[in-house]
């Protein structure tokens, strides 16, 4: 095994990128004779010449070429190492890798917009997916933090609940079944049903409330498409009342009294039970948890 040190590696690369032991040794802040030191141990080490010193340039010899390769790799790893500990550090900055249910959409993106605002130094990755595609992530482990619906049991999961989710039914404004004080689920039946994908958490938690089964031709993947096509007269959706708001508020939208609805479920934050987190991961959590939001 060839015994490197990393001064050694550092020397090698400055002294072959600036093509001059003076100009490596004034950038290193060593003597020029403790570069030279460096190398020679180096060369030693290795059991071959690194640096053709003929000549007025200094230039690297063919094994010598095969290191410096790896000496640029090396030491960018080890600095984007360096910047990873620092943002982990420093509490304001840090990477938030973060995957949200889709229908959280609503809020997670006025959430991430106060909280970058309120640490500007740090960075995110945002995924939207539904539920079935969180779960899968949560199992691979790679995500700091996760905003769903009610997760399951079985998984070792640390979980917070922090808001309410009411899942609505909702209707064209000149549905007939508007004149109905309460719809049962019966009433429902001979309408065209839109619903979200399988996998997604508001269609089985609906499901499982209400006994029905969707065998709808019409599943669209997107709370916001399932609004345009109930607007578009299509048929009866079922979304959450929070990606709703604006469109009952205007009225083009109606939310149809039925048995069973509003159906109550929770957002939670979620991680892994035996990640520890990190302190911007740990400062998104309270921020989401005390709903700051909304202030
Ligand atoms: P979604 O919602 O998967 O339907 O987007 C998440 C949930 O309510 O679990």
């Amino acid at each position: 095994m060839i015994n490197y040190t990393l001064k050694q590696l550092y020397s090698f690369e400055s002294v072959v990128r600036l093509q001059s032991f003076t100009k490596a040794s004034k950038e290193l802040y060593i003597t020029q004779p403790a570069v030279y030191m460096q190398i020679k141990q180096l060369s030693q080490n290795i059991g071959s010449d690194l640096i053709n010193t003929q000549g007025k340039t200094v230039t690297a010899t063919f094994i010598g070429k095969r290191l410096y390769q790896s000496c640029i790799e090396i030491i960018s790893m080890l600095e984007q190492t360096q910047s990873d500990i620092e943002q982990i550090l420093d509490p304001e900055s840090g990477h938030l890798q973060i995957a949200v249910a889709t229908t959280t959409n609503s809020f997670v993106s006025r959430a991430l917009a106060k909280f970058k605002k309120e640490n500007p130094k740090m960075s995110f990755h945002l995924e939207v997916t539904n539920r079935q595609l969180l779960l899968e992530k949560l199992k691979h482990n790679n995500l700091d933090l996760v905003i769903m619906g009610e997760p399951p049991t079985d998984m070792n999961l640390k979980m917070q609940p922090f808001m309410e989710n009411p899942l609505i039914v909702i209707a064209h404004p000149e549905s007939p079944l508007l004149k109905n004080k309460k719809n049962t689920i019966k009433d429902l039946i001979n309408e065209t049903l839109i619903t979200r994908e399988k996998g997604s958490g508001t269609r089985m938690t609906i499901e499982k409330v209400t006994g029905m089964q969707f065998n709808s031709d019409v599943e669209i993947n997107s709370n916001e498409a399932i609004i345009e096509a109930v607007q578009a007269g299509l048929g009866i959706g079922f979304v959450s009342k929070h990606t709703v708001k604006l469109e009952l508020q205007t009225g083009v939208i109606k939310q149809l009294n039925t048995q069973h609805f509003p159906v109550t479920r929770y957002w939670y934050v979620v991680h892994n039970e035996k990640n520890k987190l990190s302190p911007i991961a740990e400062r998104f959590k309270n921020f989401i948890i005390n709903k700051s939001f909304f202030l």
